[in-house]
């Protein structure tokens, strides 16, 4: 054995930080007096300019979707701008519920709880295609007709110049946990019924540019572009936004494509609702949080060492740990009783694209003699075999029974695994401690 094997954690390895290039994008800004002056100031609201211009600018590129600065700001991150989202947009006298796609990025139920929603988390069911639109659209207008709150309460006045009735919250591309990728009509769908009943989309956008070719043998050069995001469609669809804030919020970030200490991300928007958000009372005093590593990241794509390191480095190693993964997988796990759970092929969803795999994890259904185990099986694994993976209860929405029920005879039954943080060496050691566990239980050992 070879020491801890974590297949849970979903942190990029230290050994593909680009260090090299943080470093020289540092040095170009503070070896020069005029850049140096602007990025170690108090930011302005929006994040520093020439980031706001270059995100967009690249967004624009890989998106296939023209987007400017003005619909831009830079955030610390997806998790701490979800707060800020919730912070300028709801309030819990007036916003009903909070829709989260389940299974769900954990992590993301104490922000919405800190917000004042506990009680009001509900789970909205993954079909193949990412989203059951039909469960949703029957919540909703559910929620609506035992809705007691009509007007807001708390956040009144010319501050709060936008609130929304319910906010959805998913991960639409290389889902955390699912590994689905929600096809394009479903997109659209969640568009119309997010205009329908007043609800703002939170999609956490963190993974789309990871991706890499089904099929080992095709080139990476030939992916085409990635999927329209949620903010897109809502840009477009059915001539374009309702509104001037618009149904959508892109939320995107770095901590996966450069490394989670950078602290930088960015949203994306209506020109109304990133001003607005920019606005939170907390940036209002301090500035943009994340200055000057917002200005690193500039200098990153402006010289195109960011976009070099994700071709050469980050989308590389992870393809071939993914396919590491996957033949361990096939040949360990599927012969145990393992059934790889991630929706329709991307194909089926995107079929100007052509097959494609990405993100940082994978979901299997765990064989059916121990699948109501999962969280047994996780701690032995753990104790007797030195393995961390996930598992389906942990992706439960906080406090809503019926997303419990549900966990009980669907996701729950499932472990999530990712390839992002172990060689693709001790990643295939993972998967056969995982097949040992499975087979040691059966035999009662
Ligand atoms: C879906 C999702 N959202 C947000 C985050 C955290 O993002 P950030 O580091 O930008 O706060 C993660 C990290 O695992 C994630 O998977």
């Amino acid at each position: 054995m070879t020491g801890h094997i974590n297949l849970q954690l979903g942190w990029p390895s230290p050994s593909i930080f680009p260090s090299e290039q943080v470093l020289q994008a540092s040095s170009n800004v503070l070896t020069s007096p005029k850049k140096s002056a602007a990025s170690l100031v108090y930011g302005p609201d929006a994040g520093y300019a020439p980031a706001r211009d270059s995100i967009a600018k690249w967004l624009s590129s890989i998106y296939n979707s023209p987007t400017t600065s003005e619909n831009v700001c830079i955030t610390n991150g997806a998790s701490g701008n979800l707060d800020n989202v919730l912070a300028r947009f709801t309030e819990p006298g007036y916003t009903r519920n909070i829709w989260m796609i389940e299974p769900s990025y954990f992590l993301a139920c104490p922000i919405f709880l800190d917000a004042g929603f506990e009680g009001r988390l509900r789970g909205v069911p993954e079909d193949e295609e990412g989203l059951d639109v039909e469960f949703l659209r029957a919540a909703l207008k559910e929620s609506e007709k035992s809705a007691t709150q009509q007007e807001a309460r708390l956040k009144t006045g010319p501050r709060y110049k936008k609130l929304y009735k319910h906010i959805i919250y998913g991960v639409p591309t290389f889902s955390n946990p699912s590994g689905k990728t929600m096809s394009l009509r479903r997109r659209q769908e969640l568009v119309r019924l997010a205009r329908e009943f007043d609800a703002l989309v939170v999609t956490d956008d963190v993974y789309d540019v990871l991706r890499w070719p089904q099929n080992p043998d095709t080139d990476v050069s030939q992916l085409g572009s990635v999927p329209p995001r949620i903010v897109d469609l809502d840009r477009t669809l059915d001539d374009g936004v309702k509104d001037d804030f618009g149904n959508a919020v892109s939320n995107g970030s770095f901590s996966k494509i450069i490394a989670p200490g950078m602290r930088v991300g960015w949203a994306e928007g209506t020109p109304a609702f990133t001003l607005a958000l920019s606005q939170v009372g907390s940036t209002r005093s301090g500035g943009c949080p994340t200055q000057i590593s917002a200005s690193f990241v500039h200098e990153m794509l402006e010289t195109g060492s960011l976009q070099e390191y994700l071709s050469k480095t980050v989308i590389p190693t992870f393809r071939e740990r993914y396919y590491a993964m996957f033949e361990a997988i096939e040949a360990k796990l599927v012969p145990l009783g393992f059934e790889i759970s991630v929706g329709k092929p991307y194909e089926a969803t995107f079929p100007t694209n052509g097959q494609k795999a990405g993100g940082y994890f994978t979901y299997l259904t765990l064989p059916s003699d121990v699948s109501g185990r999962g969280a047994e099986l996780a701690s032995l694994g753990l104790r007797d075999y030195d393995l961390k993976f996930a598992y389906g209860d942990m992706f439960q929405v906080d406090g809503d029974p019926d997303c419990a029920a549900r966990a009980a005879k669907g996701f729950g039954k499932g472990v999530r695994l990712s390839w992002a943080w172990h060689s693709k060496e001790e990643i295939v050691e993972g998967i056969e401690r995982l097949a040992k566990l499975i087979s040691d239980t059966r035999n009662g050992s």
